[in-house]
């Protein structure tokens, strides 16, 4: 057999005679480089890919030993493997792909894809070896990793919990941040039904109920939910986690992708506060409440006294020898209708002193300002105050705190009634009246005739303990305030014309 041009079958391999010319094409034409050597590593066959890869043609490679194509290391194995080979028949290489390193009649060095497998029937056997260039692909996957890796370092740098779950509901990835707050290892939770492991019973239905719906969705957008973990010491952490599904490149979900922040303590701190602000109201409304007790336990007195007097009536009318039947009975009405209006402000008041969690609904105004008439005019009976209330017609409904808005109420009549003290009585007036500004907003104003507020007090007059008062808190005005920004409304002052203070209160038209 004498030298073959790149490409040229060698003898034995095909029916003798000429190649076919089917098979030449294939071998010309093949981007692979295709390497034929017989049972000693002679190359025996050298494509043009072959040629193109290498730097060597067809002509100096046939017969040299293929392992001027590997490096030293590689040289070493083949030789290993060839020997084995042929002494015990177990093929390592054959049938399965490797990757290894390949040298070019240069000396250069690159990556190399090699499948090798053995020639049918060929005695003693030759064997035929396709290599491509790994370089793209392994420049590739060099890029990918280091995607990864910075894509892990973000995840672990994050601090925020990152847990993707596939939609078996196992944990398919958990970060450092993850890991910390739960206390486990990543090992121990990757694979791991996130459900049944960290969300603690009584949430987990609602959990994976939301999970399940999240991912049959359409079209998907990114969850807010809020549900707790149980760490592996026991403890609780609410977590607020905002979830988008995962999908491959036709669109199918995958799994879902979380990340949760531990919402726990900032919870906490707003419970507190919450919980603080309305223990501070509460004791200001029974601070209101105490300002008022000489006008109430007045307003209190005149049903009693009357249905004392009513009873005593009707007993005398009973003794009489032909007692007055009609008058009795209309004694009895008077004691009845006393008594209810006794029991309607005790109602009133139990109301307003009741400590309560704050509860908002559509209310009208005026309703709320009515409701307050028994308690506010018997305390300003007492001082002969008048109270003149101008309400408006049609006011659209504001969604209110009922209670709180009568305690600011309260407060403003209180504060009026202390200022008209030196007001000569019979000219002691508050007009509380309700309205509708041009933009739609509900505003009550509360206005009286005495003396108004002293401009050096003006620029603290809402702030706690400002007071001018002998026996004052000076947190009627500071609670107030706080009330009505928690509505979203406004508290102002301005001096009444020709004299006094008025006080408006403002609160937000209901939107829509
Ligand atoms: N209608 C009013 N007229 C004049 N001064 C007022 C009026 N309302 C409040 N003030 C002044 O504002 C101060 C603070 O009021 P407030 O916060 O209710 O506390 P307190 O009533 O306990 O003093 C009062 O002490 C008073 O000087
Ligand atoms: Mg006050």
């Amino acid at each position: 057999m004498g030298p073959l041009a790149a490409g040229r079958l060698p003898p034995g391999m095909n029916a003798p005679g000429a190649p076919s010319l089917e098979l030449q094409a294939l071998l010309d034409a093949a981007a692979d480089a295709i390497i034929i050597i017989d049972h000693r590593g002679a190359i025996q066959l050298f494509n043009h890919s072959a040629e193109r890869l290498f730097g060597y043609t067809a002509k100096e490679s046939l017969n040299r030993n293929v392992n001027i194509l590997m490096t030293e290391r590689d040289r070493e194995q083949h030789e290993a493997y060839m020997e084995r080979y042929l002494r015990t028949g177990v093929a390592h290489v054959i049938g399965i792909g490797r990757e290894v390193q390949a040298r070019r009649k240069d000396g250069s060095v690159f990556p190399a894809f090699l499948s090798v497998g053995r020639i049918a029937g060929s005695d003693p056997p030759r064997f035929v070896g396709f290599v491509h260039d790994a370089t793209l692909r392994q420049q590739a996957m060099g890029a990918i990793q280091r995607e990864r890796d910075r894509a892990n370092r973000y995840l672990e740098a994050a601090q925020t919990i990152l847990v993707a779950l596939d939609l078996n509901h196992r944990v398919t990835l958990v970060n450092r941040k993850g890991c910390e707050v739960l206390g486990f290892e990543e090992s121990a939770l990757l694979g791991v039904d996130w459900f049944q492991t960290v969300v603690p019973e009584g949430q987990r239905t609602r959990a994976v109920v939301e999970f399940d719906a999240l991912v049959e969705v359409a079209p998907r957008r990114p969850h807010h939910s809020e549900y707790a973990v149980i760490t592996r010491s026991g403890e609780r952490r609410l977590i607020a986690w905002r979830c988008v599904v995962l999908e491959d490149a036709l669109g199918v979900a995958t799994g879902i992708l979380c990340s949760g922040d531990d919402v726990t303590d900032s919870r906490h701190a707003e419970t507190d506060a919450r919980e603080a602000r309305e223990r501070m109201m509460h004791v200001s409304r029974l601070a209101t409440m105490g300002e008022m007790a000489s006008g109430i336990s007045h307003e209190l007195n005149q049903p009693l006294a009357a249905i004392a007097n009513y009873a005593q009536a009707a007993a005398r009318l009973l003794a009489a020898p032909t007692p007055e039947l009609a008058d009795v009975t209309d004694a009895l009405q008077q004691i009845s209708a006393q008594a209810l209006r006794a029991g309607e402000i005790i109602r009133r008041l139990r109301n307003l002193v009741r400590n309560r969690e704050t509860h908002r609904e559509l209310a009208h105004i005026n309703e709320v300002v009515e409701e307050l008439g028994p308690l506010s005019r018997a305390d300003a009976r007492a001082s002969d105050v008048r109270i003149v209330s101008e309400l408006g017609v049609q006011l659209p409904r504001v969604s209110v705190d009922r209670i709180q808005i009568q305690q600011v109420l309260l407060n403003l009549l209180r504060n009026a009634i202390d200022a008209l003290d030196a007001t000569p009585a019979g000219q002691r007036e508050i007009v509380i009246r309700t309205e509708r500004n041009p933009v739609g907003d509900i505003l009550v104003t509360v206005a009286d005739t005495g003396p108004g507020v002293p401009d050096q007090l003006l620029p603290r007059l809402f702030m706690p303990f400002a007071t001018t008062k002998s026996n004052g808190t000076g947190l009627g005005l500071a609670i107030s305030r706080t009330i009505v920004e928690a509505h979203q409304g406004r508290l102002d002052y301005q001096p009444n014309r020709p004299r006094g203070a008025t006080f408006t209160l403002m609160l937000p038209a209901e939107q829509g």
